[in-house]
């Protein structure tokens, strides 16, 4: 068994159809169209009045379609997500529960931003290992739930959405996740914020105000945006002796486009290598990658045989990449 990895069989994605614009938001607080899209690259993004496994079930749904499978043969389904809906349950036994796969292992995942890649990685180690032998990788965020909407400084950034993949084990080396790289640098933890509920002592009456949205220092996490891309691609491309030139296409977290062209300039390629739509949705945190993924799957650009990577960066802080062979 210790030569099978894993390869992604097809991409599903889901986004809500309410539209919010960055005229929209102009009415909302002190912002106009010009700053953001200027600072940004975004110009709208959308919002759910459904709950973060919702959105995860209805792409796995729009997945389900594509792959010829019977929900009892999943093996894994692992949800990544910083917006679940519930402490427990989580928002994979939710779709699990959905979809029918009652002889799934179901768990959730929280690397924010960066998700989506350790879910991945970690989906892959687990079918490398040849106790599971597929699993369905999510990511879904319902971030809306997690800003303040009269604070300027966030509130342009974020969206909800969903994506999910379905993997699967091969022993074709011609195909599948050829490498990942992972890191976390917990020491610069409050660059990027989302509280939860506190500890309280019932002795003490708690007076302590608690703010529950994102808060962030945002040219703090762009610096460390642009560098953990440029270091996630390089660590890959050396440890797999592959130049840039013959990588086909990058999926990056969607965050902002001025990140992704800081990173092509210092990776010295054009910014057209990376796949962006982040003017359509903007940072939907765990959920931009999968998104992506479908959108670049279903455009064709990708042929089999084709290299790709996937690199991911966010809350943690955490950052990391994959490198795929199509
Ligand atoms: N509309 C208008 N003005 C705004 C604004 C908005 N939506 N948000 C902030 N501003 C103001 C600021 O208050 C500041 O005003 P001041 O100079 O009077 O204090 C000014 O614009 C410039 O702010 P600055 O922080 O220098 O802007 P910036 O060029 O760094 O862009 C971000 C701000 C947030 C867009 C940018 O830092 C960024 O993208 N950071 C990474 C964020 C991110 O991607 N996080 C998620 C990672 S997973």
């Amino acid at each position: 068994m210790f030569n099978v990895h894993s390869r992604i069989v097809d991409t599903g994605m889901y986004v809500p159809d309410k539209i919010l614009t960055n005229d929209d938001l102009e009415k909302m607080v002190d912002t106009s169209d010009e700053w953001i899209y200027s600072r940004t690259g975004i110009k709208e993004r959308r919002i759910s009045s459904f709950a973060t496994s919702v959105l995860g079930l209805k792409a796995v749904n729009d997945l389900l379609t594509k792959i010829d499978k019977n929900p009892l043969d999943i093996d894994l389904i692992v949800f990544c997500t910083i917006s679940p809906d519930n402490n427990t349950p989580s928002c994979s036994c939710l779709v699990q529960k959905h979809i029918g796969a009652k002889n799934a292992t179901a768990f959730d995942i929280n690397a924010a931003c960066t998700g989506f890649i350790y879910g991945l990685v970690l989906a892959d180690s687990l079918i490398k290992t040849g106790k599971y032998k597929n699993a369905i990788v999510i990511g879904s965020e319902v971030l809306s739930k997690l800003i303040n909407w009269k604070d300027r400084n966030t509130c342009v950034l974020f969206g909800d959405g969903a994506g999910a993949v379905f993997i699967e084990a091969t022993s074709d080396i011609n195909t599948g996740i050829i490498d990942t790289y992972t890191r976390s640098i917990g020491e610069k933890s409050d660059s990027l914020i989302s509280r939860s509920i506190p500890v309280s002592n019932f002795m003490v009456e708690n007076t302590e105000e608690i703010y529950p949205y994102i808060e962030m220092d945002g040219r703090e996490v762009f610096k460390f945006a642009v560098s953990s891309i440029v270091e996630s691609i390089e660590k890959l491309l050396k440890d797999n002796k592959l130049s840039i030139n013959d990588i086909k296409c990058i999926v990056p977290h969607q965050a902002n486009i001025r990140i992704i062209e800081a990173a092509a300039q210092k990776l010295k390629i054009s910014v057209e290598k990376f796949f962006t739509n982040l003017h359509k949705y903007g940072n939907t945190s765990a959920a931009s990658i999968p998104i992506a993924l479908d959108e670049v799957n279903r455009s064709g650009n990708c042929k089999k045989g084709d290299l790709v990577i996937l690199v991911g960066f966010g809350g943690g802080l955490t950052y990391g990449s994959i490198l795929v062979r199509w």
